[in-house]
């Protein structure tokens, strides 16, 4: 460790939320700046549950820039990660020379260490690149002393990444300037308007990993005149009905356009030449179970979204969660005990009419589902004041040997 104590480093440690799309992104026209051929509506979804944690530390005593993910050292020559680097940088030199005395100047010149892992296995196939990259933005942006929108930097990391820059419901505006700068999130109401919003997420037990969404979508731009239509035609009048039902709470009206807009998304992509399939079987299984559910109820109390995987996520109510995940129990009886099963906010227990069980009238599908996350909306990246949190040493490299 050095001697002198202006070797020490500077670190920051924050941590970023995940989002789920219930208007989908899917297609950019440009791919080097991520953007968009469509504007998207996400719920950020509560750090308690899923989370990325990022230390960042810069020192002169540092040789080059590094980055270690979920334990191993990682590329940092990545090209998304290039561009997060070095527009916070640029963004920092701006503000110094606009003379923001809050940019910490000596740092700008210094290289930084990244150390980043999520409270969530990354074997669960839940989209981790949306809360790593807004977290590494929102980190660095600390470090070196930035502040404001940073949701146009996180974009260039992954596209959905910019919308887990905000807390509970948020859009990210497609913009239409070349250069991006109007291609930014914004949030549309705060994790505190809807409380009794629910969210539960299906992990399903997947066989084979998925096309990953960068190439999926680049296929569906070339070959889909569905996704042509959906994103010119369909999208921009489901922004405003979105925003509109989120605001009034209105429930059905969230839970319809969900499904609608999951369902054209996966459209999309068996619109796609060669077609990719995100769903399978047990997909398939959760979205007959959701609608007969509803219907057995004659009303909408449940909606599902899957984004470029096979798990399903659940948006309903607080006091339908009980019935609901026990149902979800019952029809994909797993191998674990209850307590291993329902992970997350405590879930009460619920009793399941004989009545009930008919009339969903599906066959059982056992372990189709290894385990449900329990969550709600959540606020968006926080900064983690207690130093002991830091996952880089004081020397600046990670705690374990990794
Ligand atoms: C289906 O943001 O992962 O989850 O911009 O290429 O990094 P890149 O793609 P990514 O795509 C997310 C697609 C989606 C829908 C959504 O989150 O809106």
């Amino acid at each position: 460790m050095p001697e002198d104590r202006t070797e020490q480093p500077h670190i920051v440690t924050c941590t970023a939320p995940v989002n789920i799309a219930v208007i989908k992104y899917w297609g950019k026209r440009n791919e080097d700046i991520i953007l968009p051929i469509n504007s998207s509506l996400s719920v950020t979804l509560h750090q308690d549950q899923l989370k990325t944690t990022t230390t960042v530390a810069t020192s002169r005593s540092f040789q080059e820039d590094r980055i270690w993910l979920n334990g191993k050292e990682e590329d940092i020559t990545h090209p998304r990660l290039q561009s997060c680097l070095r527009e916070i940088r640029r963004l920092a030199r701006k503000r110094r020379n606009d003379g923001d005395s809050g940019v910490d100047s000596a740092s700008l010149s210094h290289k930084v260490h990244i150390c980043s892992v999520n409270n969530f296995p990354t074997a669960a196939g839940l989209a981790s690149s949306a809360a790593g990259f807004a977290c590494l933005v929102y980190s660095l942006a600390r470090v070196f002393g930035v502040e404001g929108e940073l949701s146009g930097i996180a974009r260039q990391g992954s596209g959905s990444a910019c919308r887990s820059m905000y807390g509970g419901f948020v859009q990210w505006i497609m913009g239409n300037k070349e250069d991006g700068k109007d291609s930014l999130a914004q949030q549309v109401e705060p994790e505190t308007h809807w409380p009794e919003l629910r969210i539960l997420v299906l992990v399903a037990s997947a066989e084979r990993k998925p096309v990953g969404s960068t190439s999926g979508m680049q296929t569906s731009v070339k070959t889909s005149c569905l996704l042509k239509h959906r994103a010119e035609s369909v999208v921009p009048g489901r922004m405003v009905e979105m925003t509109e039902a989120i605001r009034k709470k209105d429930f059905a009206a969230f839970a319809e356009l969900t499904m609608k807009d999951s369902n054209q998304f996966h459209a999309t992509c068996l619109d796609t030449y060669p077609p990719i399939f995100y769903l399978n079987h047990v997909s398939q299984q959760i979205i007959s179970l959701v609608h007969r559910y509803n219907k057995h109820y004659g009303e909408t109390r449940v909606a599902y979204t899957f984004d470029a995987g096979p798990n399903a996520v659940i948006f309903t109510l607080q006091q339908h969660v009980p019935e609901f995940v026990h149902m979800v129990q019952f029809f994909f009886p797993p191998e674990t005990n209850e307590a291993d099963f329902i992970k997350g906010l405590p879930v009460n227990c619920a009793s399941l009419s004989e009545e009930l069980k008919q009339g969903i009238g599906l066959e059982p599908m056992p372990k189709g589902i290894n385990y449900i996350i329990s969550t709600k909306a959540g606020p968006g990246p926080r900064v983690v004041e207690d130093p002991t949190q830091h996952l880089l040493l004081s020397d600046g490299f990670p705690k374990k040997t990794m």
